[in-house]
């Protein structure tokens, strides 16, 4: 397993020819490849066979030349053997059957063993460590402990996580429960995921923007902080959120190496308050990827100045690429970092 590649050194915040970079949902609708096996399989099939979830994985690496794969999976997986119904329909996004209600709910919900419960994952990651062969790193993920309880709370996506937040005020005990058993399940997803070879990983607590900072620190820091303590060494964490420009000093205190950001905070700000000693991943809007190339190439040159050469910049967009984005344009990102950023 090589050990320097541009995107690991990135990771650990040492100097690099050039700037890595590598998108939040690369492997995804936007490639008629994907769509192609999409159209006659289940997401959540896709998900559970090995062969399909690497092939899929691989898809982007064939057509670009990122510096990361990252394993095609979901951050609801692990959920479903905690004891969490799931569907996904065609075009819709995830669907809870069951969602989770009150005290007597969560004490039901199991802690998880990944060999047993979520094999496809490890067995999926060992295909794809194989056939990258080290040649770039693979990065395993699992969602953050909020993010996680508000899809089981509210049953899907939400606009203002009413229901989620309403559980948190209302029954705090219960709340504090289920956040202490997922920060265990989310642990132990990732460390078997470091076991069958992921080299980076990363947290996607997509939606902590919804809160306080108050209400992060009190809610929610107190079981990021826990995973990215349990985590074992060796393997960087990425730190990843969206609408977190108030929160990005508690997202550090809570862990990470790498803190991800959306496109509502200029990278240089964001860095400001972080200070030097965690690196950045970031920050290009998805929707840029719809403009013509010299708007694309203008925004791309504005980060890599933002960054300005400081050792831990990842290259990646705010969030992940968008169905219908033209493929050409993430194509062109690609070269346009690796080129713009040579030093
Ligand atoms: O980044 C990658 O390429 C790896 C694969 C990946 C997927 N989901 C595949 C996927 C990753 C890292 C995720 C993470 C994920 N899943 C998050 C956190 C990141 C984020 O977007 O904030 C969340 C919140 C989920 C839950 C989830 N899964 C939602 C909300 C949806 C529906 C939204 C949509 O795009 O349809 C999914 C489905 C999903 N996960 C798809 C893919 C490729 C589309 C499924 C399809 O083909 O119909």
């Amino acid at each position: 397993m090589k050990n320097d590649s541009t995107f690991l050194r990135a990771c650990r915040k040492e100097a690099t020819e050039y700037t890595p970079v590598w998108f939040m949902r690369q492997a995804g609708r936007y490639l008629s490849e994907y769509r192609a096996i999409r159209k006659k399989t289940s997401f959540l099939t896709m998900c559970k066979t090995p062969d399909l979830a690497a092939e899929i994985t691989l898809q982007p690496i064939k057509r670009m030349k990122v510096d990361a794969a990252i394993i095609f999976a979901d951050i609801l997986l692990p959920l479903e053997p905690m004891g969490i119904k799931i569907e996904f329909s065609q075009g819709e996004g995830p669907k809870i059957l069951n969602p989770v209600r009150n005290e007597q709910d969560v004490e039901n919900l199991r802690i998880i063993e990944p060999e047993e419960d979520v094999p496809f994952v490890l067995e999926a990651i060992r295909k794809v460590v194989k056939e990258l062969d080290g040649k770039i790193p693979l990065i395993g993920f699992a969602g953050g402990p909020f993010t996680l309880a508000s899809y089981c709370i509210e049953g899907g996506h939400s606009a203002n996580f009413i229901k989620t937040k309403r559980f948190m005020y209302q029954k705090p005990k219960a709340w504090h429960l289920f956040l202490d058993k997922l920060a265990k399940v989310v642990v132990r997803y990732l460390n078997a995921q470091i076991a069958s070879g992921a080299q980076v990983l990363q947290i996607f607590d997509s939606w902590i923007g919804c809160l306080s900072p108050y209400d992060y620190n009190r809610f929610v820091l107190p079981y990021s902080q826990k995973v990215f303590q349990k985590i074992n060494k060796g393997a960087p964490v990425i730190h990843f959120a969206t609408g977190t420009a108030a929160l990005l000093k508690l997202m550090q205190t809570a862990g990470g190496d790498i803190i991800g950001i959306d496109w509502r905070i200029n990278l240089d700000t964001a860095w400001e308050q972080l200070g030097n000693n965690v690196g950045i991943q970031g920050n290009l809007d998805p929707v840029t990827l719809f403009a013509p190339l010299s708007v694309i190439k203008e925004r791309v040159k504005a980060i890599l100045k933002a960054a300005g050469n400081r050792p831990g910049h990842i290259f990646n967009l705010g969030h992940g690429i968008l169905p219908h984005t033209p493929v050409s344009n993430v194509i062109a990102v690609v070269n346009m970092v690796h080129e713009f950023s040579c030093r």
